[in-house]
């Protein structure tokens, strides 16, 4: 009869080991029992990258990545960004279930109504040089603000960590725009409360005090999908980094200074920005077949491509595809669309990326269409940084509700010297 264990043969000793299976895992704990002396360690699983390695139980994002799925809370991707906006969507990652209409709107009220940062925050972001990058000031800037909130320590009190989640979801745009207005040179504006999540933020960027700011509809709603988007994607690089922080008990504003530090790099969050620099030297249809000849001779890599989950069509680029034509008709078409297009169209039919399973991942698209909207392009990662907040924070919360997570701590395996005596300077 089929049993839920896997038998272990040490080939060494002869020795045979029953561990338990759940979930198609064994715990690499039980492997600590395999020893050939029994003043041994113990035995340990050797994993680089965590690529074949679950560091959690979760139940907020399930991914299929052989069959393109994502889910928040069980809910598809596509049907969220086509029927939810992305506070309702933060709400459900959150609490694990969509708001009712009376909890909806009391979490939009306190969410639009702690947009504005402490005067401080604002002279600290003013003494960054003139050309800093945005992703570099709100990484700093989120870490500063734990200055501001000494309470957020305490983190295993559940309504103070619920007091700097509502702080942190609803002052990151404003931490973004300002970022973006300096590195413009243009005044900070302060927020509009009564504008939407999405429509506040493009008022926070475009507002030359023109008067009362009416966000372009399309453009604000296309945002909000891309923040749907962005809001979680399980135990990727930014959130096991938030996790890790977070393990040690830090406050949440620096483990999220941390997770946006590691979603700011080109192989992560930085890939949207990397896509864009790769297009537009690129700079034309007809220079593709050779830029790919040097994709396959392996002097580069072609960005947005590829992921560490999805062996398939990521679903984010598919639903991001369909909204740069929505955006196009308000921006007009940007060229470097069709560049895109002839990428991905020989990237699909040819052997070096189909054997590799090699598909357009979220990042190949979305910065095409930032563009279009006119962001710069150091401003994407900040982009996908603001949505991610409440992806970061809910499994934040998570981790530490979970009686089986402690401070989070790797095993190495040395190969450095045994020891040695130390050699004065003068001998050496
Ligand atoms: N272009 C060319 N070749 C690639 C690419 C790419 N974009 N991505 C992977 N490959 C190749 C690798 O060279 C490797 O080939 P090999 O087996 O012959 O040596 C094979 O495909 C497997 O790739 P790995 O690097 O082992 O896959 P891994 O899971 O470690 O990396 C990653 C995933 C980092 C996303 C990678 O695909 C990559 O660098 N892509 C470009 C950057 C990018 O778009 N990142 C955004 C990811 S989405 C996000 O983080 C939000």
């Amino acid at each position: 009869m089929a049993q839920n264990t896997l038998t272990i043969t040490d080939n060494r000793t002869g020795e045979t080991y029953e561990v338990p299976v759940e979930y198609d895992t064994i715990r690499a704990m039980d492997l600590r029992q395999i020893k050939v002396q029994q003043d041994d360690f113990g035995m340990m699983s050797y994993d680089p990258a965590f690529k074949n390695t679950v560091s959690t139980k979760s139940t907020i994002t399930y991914i299929d990545g052989a069959k393109g799925i994502l889910r928040y809370r069980g809910y598809p991707i596509e049907q969220l960004a086509e029927q939810s906006n992305y506070l309702e969507v933060a709400y459900l990652i959150l609490n694990g279930e969509l708001p009712t209409q009376e909890q909806y709107d009391e979490w939009e009220y306190v969410i639009l109504h702690h947009t504005f940062v402490h005067e401080s925050t604002k002279q600290l972001m003013q003494a960054f040089r003139h050309d800093a990058h945005p992703m570099g000031m709100f990484i700093s800037t989120i870490a500063a603000m734990s200055t501001f909130y000494p309470e957020s320590r305490d983190v295993l009190d559940p309504d103070t960590r619920l007091k700097q989640i509502i702080r942190l979801v609803a002052k990151v745009p404003t931490v973004a725009a300002f970022s973006y207005r300096h590195s413009r040179g243009l005044p900070y504006v302060y927020p509009d409360n009564d504008l939407s999540y999405t429509g506040n933020f493009l008022n926070m960027l475009d507002n030359m005090r023109q008067g009362k700011y009416e966000p372009d509809p399309v453009l604000e709603r296309a945002l909000d999908v891309l923040f749907i988007l962005h809001a979680d994607h399980e135990q990727n690089c930014g959130t096991a980094t938030m996790r890790v922080i977070g393990s040690s008990h830090s406050d949440p504003y620096s483990a999220m200074a941390g997770a946006a530090a590691a979603l700011y790099g080109p192989l992560h969050g930085g890939a949207n920005e990397a896509v864009l620099r790769m297009l537009l030297e690129i700079g034309d249809v007809k220079n593709v077949p050779e830029f790919m000849k040097g994709v396959k001779n392996r002097e580069r890599l072609l960005m947005g491509f590829g992921h560490r989950v999805y062996k398939n069509y990521d679903p984010r680029a598919k639903i991001i595809k369909k909204i740069a034509d929505e955006v196009f008709e308000v921006t007009g078409r940007s060229p470097l669309l069709d560049i895109a297009l002839e990428l991905e169209r020989i990237a699909l039919e040819d052997d070096f990326f189909v054997s590799r399973n090699l598909y357009p991942n979220v990042d190949f698209y979305s910065g095409i269409i930032y563009q279009a909207m006119r962001f710069p392009i150091a401003m994407f990662p900040v982009l996908f940084a603001i949505p991610r907040t409440i992806g970061w924070l809910s499994q934040w919360v998570e981790m530490l509700n979970d009686p089986e997570q402690k401070i989070a701590r790797p095993r190495q395996i040395y190969l450095g010297y045994d020891e040695r005596d130390y050699v004065p300077m003068s001998e050496r």
